[in-house]
């Protein structure tokens, strides 16, 4: 039995070995497919030479120098690539370069409170965030997440957050709205609450741009961010994008909330950013947040041991000038509509296929027990993990989860191949796929 505290205690896992381009291979030389990047991480695939060579090279100029010490030239020349593709907003921004999704998430929730006490509000302390978001697992993160059954066991330990409604049309539009009513009426929710509490207590609305984890790559509604952007001005709120899921190119452009015609206050990265090679999160804040502090204070009041690190960084910038050399964007964007029209090729009319939605390489499948009621297979069934092991039985890596109805009930697939992904590599995962649904649907429908 292995002596690691596996996030399953009880089951063998098998061992990676090797990663080449988009494939995996473990100790029997099995091969996988990723299609999933862990959860959406691996965006260059897991070979790439630019990467790894930037990382070899940076640990022969210096590893680790603290930042209470020192600056580096890599972390210096990412904050600039980053700034100088930022939305608007972000010319004199700042960037703070941490390990992990959930660490810059904490420390976004922080830049966003020292804001309010930088310029003598310091009542200005509560944390607005949606239904069925995830923000990651960190104790201040995992309270302004909106999965249920992931807080439930910490609940003591969280600090008091409100929520509004996910902007989740396949469940929540009503038949008789289009999809820009439904965008502003699901955004005017943010409105009342912020007036519930009182406009003066409230910190900071979080939200991300597109649902990733628990509701299953959800676009907004039209018009559903600039409703949200300016119900923020309005009440001196701030907005925080957290793109640590869908941001760094995944659904075609950098910055995911460009798209929408907006920009944040605030905004997390990084599964993306260092695409797997190293861990490696950032929180960029915007002009205004930045001026705040150096208006205010001068200092940034929350430290990590391993901020900015050399080699993290390193690997993030090569990761970043290596998708923007070769224009892998452009491929996200392209393999991305032929993604979304193989899915709905194959699974439009599946009688377990409820919803099919997604932006970029950015995909997922909502499966239902019945299409017309919309009714979710039973928690009993344990859909989503049966799929991902006989999808990994069957050599290819999807990410399925469940909980996207209400935390418990509710199964979806979620898929995030690779930016260089070819159309025969696609065609691949949805043949894998299929086959692998067909299995596993058959057992869960005679359960429902
Ligand atoms: C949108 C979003 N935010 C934050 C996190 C937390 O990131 P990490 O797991 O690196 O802490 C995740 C992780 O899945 C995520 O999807």
């Amino acid at each position: 039995m292995s002596a690691v505290l596996h996030r399953n205690l009880v089951t063998q896992l098998p061992t990676v070995v090797r990663g080449e381009g988009a494939y995996l291979y473990d100790q029997s030389g099995k091969r996988y497919l990723d299609a999933c990047g862990g959860a959406a991480v691996s965006a260059l695939g897991h070979s790439n030479a630019a990467v790894i060579q930037a990382i070899k090279d940076q640990l022969d100029e210096v590893a680790y120098a603290h930042t209470g010490f020192f600056t580096n030239e890599p972390a210096e020349e990412l904050a600039e690539f980053l700034v100088a593709r930022a939305p608007e907003g972000f010319g004199a921004g700042r960037v703070m370069f941490l390990g992990s999704g959930s660490e810059a998430m904490e420390a976004a929730l922080k830049l966003a409170r020292q804001f309010h006490v930088e310029r003598g509000n310091p009542e200005r302390g509560h944390i607005i965030g949606r239904e069925m978001a995830y923000h990651g697992n960190t104790l201040g993160a995992l309270a302004v997440g909106g999965h249920r059954q992931r807080r439930a066991p910490y609940q003591p330990l969280l600090i008091d957050v409100t929520r509004t409604p996910a902007c989740y049309a396949y469940r929540l539009k009503r038949d008789d709205e289009t999809e820009e009513e439904f965008g502003v009426r699901t955004a005017n929710h943010l409105e009342d609450e912020i007036l519930r509490l009182g406009p003066e207590t409230v910190a900071a609305f979080v939200v991300e741009p597109v649902s990733g984890a628990t509701l299953g790559t959800v676009p907004p509604a039209p018009g559903y961010f600039k409703r949200i952007r300016e119900i923020c001005d309005k009440y001196g709120v701030l907005l925080i994008a957290d793109e640590v899921m869908c941001g760094m190119g995944r659904t075609g452009t950098l910055f995911a909330l460009e798209q929408e015609g907006i920009a944040p206050d605030i905004i997390t990265m990084a599964k993306g950013l260092g695409a797997g090679y190293q861990p490696i999160a950032a929180v960029m804040g915007g002009g205004k947040v930045i001026q705040a502090i150096l208006q205010g204070s001068g200092s940034l009041w929350n430290g990590h041991t391993y901020m900015s690190h050399a080699v993290a960084c390193a690997g993030a910038l090569a990761v970043l000038k290596t998708i923007e050399a070769n224009d892998l964007l452009e491929n996200v964007r392209q393999k991305g509509e032929l993604l979304s029209k193989l899915l709905k090729q194959r699974f439009g009319q599946h009688r377990h296929v409820g919803d099919i939605r997604g932006r970029g390489l950015f995909w997922s499948l909502e499966l239902v027990a019945d299409r017309t009621s919309k009714e979710p297979f039973p928690a009993s069934a344990c859909l989503a993990a049966t799929i991902k092991a006989t999808a990994q039985e069957n050599g290819l890596l999807c990410y399925p989860a469940s909980g996207c109805v209400d935390g418990e009930l509710g199964d979806h697939v979620l898929l995030a191949p690779t930016y260089d992904v070819t159309e025969e590599q696609l065609m691949t995962i949805i043949d894998i796929l299929d086959r692998t649904l067909k299995h596993c649907l058959s057992n869960a429908a005679l359960a429902a």
